[in-house]
This record gives C-alpha cells, sequence and structure tokens, in this order.
C-alpha cells in the first residue's frame, strides 16, 4: 500500500518531535514522515528518539516557516511529490505586560504564529487541490478561543489562525481537504523555556506600574503551578491529533474543530 506522506513543522522539540516519533515508528510502516524544523544542529534529540531506524520512514528537512524560500525548498524536496498530511505544529509564546512588549519582538510572534502558519499553508495547497485530497492540522492553543492575562499578543496570534483555519476548513471542503485545529492546553515540552518572556528585574519592565508588576508575579507563580500538575504530556497530543489509526481522545483542556476524517471525533 502507498504511503501517506505526512510533513510537520518544528520537530526539533515537543509535540512536532512526537508526532514524528510516533508516525515513523508505526509497525506497518503507513507512514512516510517529513519532520522539519528551522535549524538542523537540533536534530539529535529527534535522532535519538529513533535509535537510527526508520530510515525508510522518517527523513529530516530544514524548514523556517517564517521563510518562504525555506518553505519552498522544503516541499520540493519530498520525494514522493505529494504531501498527504500537513502539520503545521511550529509556533513560539511570549508572555509578559503589553506595556513591555517591543513592536519588534510582537512582530515575530505573529510572523511565526500566524504568517508563519498561513505561508506554508499556502506553499502546499495548490498540490493538495490537484491530488484532490489532503489534510491540514493545526496546532492552536486554547489560547486560541479565549484571553489569557499576560499572553495578549500570543494569544492573538493563536485567535488569528482560528479564524484563517475556520475560514479555509469551509472552502477546502469543496476540495476533500480537510482542516483541523487541535486546540492544546498546558502540555509538557520546551514550550515554557523556549517563549519570550518578561522576567522579574528585567529593564523592560522598569516603567511598568507596581500594580501590574505584582499581578504579573502572581501569574508566573500559577503558570509554573499549572505546568508543574496540570499540563499534558505530548503523547495525549500526538493521540488527538488521530492520524496514526487510534481515535482520538478529548481531553477536557482540548477540542478538535472542523474534524472530518473518519478516524475524529467531532466537537459541536
Ligand atoms: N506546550 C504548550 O503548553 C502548548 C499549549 C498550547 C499550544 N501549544 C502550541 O504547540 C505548538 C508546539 O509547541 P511545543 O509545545 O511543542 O513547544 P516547543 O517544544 O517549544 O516546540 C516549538 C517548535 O516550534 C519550532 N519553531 C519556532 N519558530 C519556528 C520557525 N520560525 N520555523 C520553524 N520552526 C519554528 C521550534 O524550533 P526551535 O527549536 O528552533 O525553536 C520547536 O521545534 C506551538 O504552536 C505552540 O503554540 C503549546
Amino acid at each position: 500500500m502507498e504511503q501517506t506522506v505526512v510533513l510537520i513543522t518544528g520537530c526539533s522539540s515537543g509535540i512536532g518531535l512526537s508526532l514524528a516519533v510516533r508516525l515513523a515508528s508505526d509497525p506497518a510502516k503507513m507512514y512516510k514522515v517529513y519532520a522539519t524544523m528551522r535549524n538542523l544542529a537540533k536534530k539529535e534529540r529527534l535522532l535519538d528518539c529513533v535509535k537510527g531506524l526508520h530510515k525508510d520512514t522518517l527523513d529530516i528537512l530544514q524548514m523556517d516557516i517564517t521563510d518562504q524560500r525555506s518553505i519552498l525548498d522544503a516541499r520540493d524536496r519530498v520525494r514522493e511529490k505529494r504531501v498527504n498530511i500537513l502539520v503545521c505544529n511550529a509556533g513560539v509564546g511570549l508572555m509578559g505586560p503589553l506595556e513591555a512588549q517591543s513592536l519588534a519582538t510582537m512582530r515575530q510572534i505573529l510572523e511565526v504564529n500566524l504568517l508563519g502558519t498561513i505561508s506554508t499553508i499556502q506553499a502546499f495547497l495548490p498540490g493538495m487541490k490537484a491530488q484532490g485530497h489532503g489534510r491540514i492540522l493545526v496546532t492552536g492553543s486554547i489560547g486560541g478561543l479565549q484571553g489569557l492575562p499576560f499572553n495578549e499578543v500570543y494569544c492573538a496570534s493563536k485567535f488569528a489562525v482560528e479564524g484563517a483555519c475556520e475560514s479555509l476548513a469551509i472552502l477546502l471542503q469543496h476540495f476533500n481537504i480537510h482542516v483541523s485545529l487541535i486546540e492544546c492546553g498546558p502540555v509538557n515540552t520546551d514550550f515554557l523555556d523556549n517563549l519570550q518572556r518578561a522576567e522579574p528585574g528585567d529593564s523592560s519592565l522598569q516603567q511598568v506600574d507596581a500594580h501590574t508588576l505584582s499581578l504579573y508575579d502572581t501569574y508566573l507563580q500559577h503558570c509554573g503551578m499549572v505546568f508543574q500538575n496540570a499540563a499534558q504530556d505530548t503523547e495525549d497530543i500526538v493521540k488527538v491529533q488521530g492520524i496514526s489509526g487510534c481515535h482520538p481522545v478529548i481531553e477536557p483542556c482540548i477540542q478538535i474543530l472542523h474534524q472530518q476524517c473518519p478516524h475524529s471525533a467531532q466537537q459541536p
């Protein structure tokens, strides 16, 4: 049987890495996984997880989703010349009082989470339309459904992704292309370490009023506790993504929108 070709963004760590390992390890070798990452120097972690196996089910490609040339180069290096499932997973967080965020930093978050996701979809859409089928999975966030204090720009980026995907999903039904948003709550990954965060004492916080700083301090403690006590494992998210033959488990903090795959539950 022909392998299902899956291309995943942001596979250097976290959810993207787990999904790549899981699909590439499918005992029936049903999937050919193109695990992409912006910095190939970080590929050792993924290679360690697959322990040198999976040569016929896994390829690692460079792809920075803020660089159109890099997206197109990765697309053109897919040997099968088709992608059945595109997983737009790469993303970055930004935390802190809004007054402390520079325009450059806010632009960067929108550049990755919103425009990077849309550019990736744009690059693969013509191929999916031409082949007459496809599936696009986007790692959204509970922060794309409800606002979270001190995460204004991150939430704005994820809300915007919702709008783009919901709009696209309606049209793409006519092309047999299904769009799914996976709305993650806290997940045990490198996300907290990687996110851009104003730390108490940072110069960017010097002009922020004392009341806001005190609320931010409380928020950081709360956030740390939530990640420590309630975060899900990446495996839970991978199950919800529902493309590895298993039925998705809908956890309390996860919803799936526009899920139309036979293996997937539909959220009202
Ligand atoms: N963990 C959570 O609690 C949580 C909750 C809700 C939603 N999410 C979403 O889940 C997705 C995956 O995050 P994660 O939790 O797995 O965090 P993670 O471990 O930090 O992984 C994020 C991945 O995105 C990559 N990335 C960042 N900018 C990129 C760019 N310009 N081009 C290509 N790749 C880029 C990172 O690469 P580098 O290693 O090079 O930085 C990394 O591979 C994100 O979209 C995030 O918003 C996470």
